[in-house]
């Protein structure tokens, strides 16, 4: 790893991840300013919260090597669009669509790519509406255009994925077959509990 340990030592490479923290904080403030203005006109606010994290070193060296991209700041901005990544967790299916819609149509962001994960789930189960968004941060001198990894899901579907993370780390193969047929069921449970939820809601409100 020492060619990338050089990388990471250059003031450039602290510049380069001082513009994704940047990024984060722009993306949050976007989906904090919306959440307040639609908590105005109804009863509960459409963002239950947000997380972020900028990818770790060490991550960002392995993502590259196992792509076959080249070791450089360059390739980092390049082949990576997961460096700087929001989290946002909706009560309802609904919501996560509406604050994508809201979040894309604003005309400083650029949508790069979406992978609906809830129209279209993974085999194992997985759940989650991904967005990669470009928006520009505007620092000293200049103006860049950042990329951000938006993944949006409901607390049902976030409850699930972090016990499915987990798997990652189980190597007792026999169990583990057992564990994802298991999870696979729960997700199913999810979505269809978190579609029951949604039309409750909307009983409730129709008048
Ligand atoms: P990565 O190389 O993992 O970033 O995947 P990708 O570039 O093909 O993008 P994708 O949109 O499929 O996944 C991006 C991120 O979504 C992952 O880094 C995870 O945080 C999350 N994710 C995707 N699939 C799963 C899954 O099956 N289980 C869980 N727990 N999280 C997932
Ligand atoms: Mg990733």
């Amino acid at each position: 790893m020492s060619e990338f340990e050089k990388i990471t030592a250059t003031e450039e490479f602290d510049i380069l991840m001082m513009r994704y923290d940047s990024a984060i904080r722009e993306v949050r403030t976007k989906l904090e300013i919306l959440n307040n203005e639609l908590s105005l006109t109804s009863v509960e606010s459409p963002i239950s919260s947000i997380e972020s994290r900028r990818k770790k070193d060490r991550s960002i060296y392995e993502k590259l090597k196992r792509q076959g991209n080249e070791i450089s700041l360059e390739s980092i901005e390049e082949n990576l669009n997961d460096v700087a990544g929001v989290r946002v967790i909706c009560s309802f299916v609904d919501d996560i669509y509406n604050v994508a819609r809201m979040l894309v149509r604003q005309d400083d962001v650029t949508l790069i790519q979406v992978k609906d994960y809830i129209k279209n789930p993974k085999a194992n189960g997985y759940r989650s509406y991904h967005m990669i968004v470009e928006i520009p941060v505007f620092f000293s001198n200049e103006k860049k255009p950042m990329r951000v990894e938006v993944q949006i899901r409901t607390v049902a579907m976030n409850f699930w994925a972090s016990l499915e993370h987990q798997m990652k780390y189980k190597h007792d193969v026999e169990k583990a077959e057992q564990i994802m047929k298991e999870l696979k069921a729960c997700a199913d449970t999810i979505a269809d509990t978190d579609m029951r939820m949604l039309k409750i809601r909307e009983s409730i409100s129709a008048k």
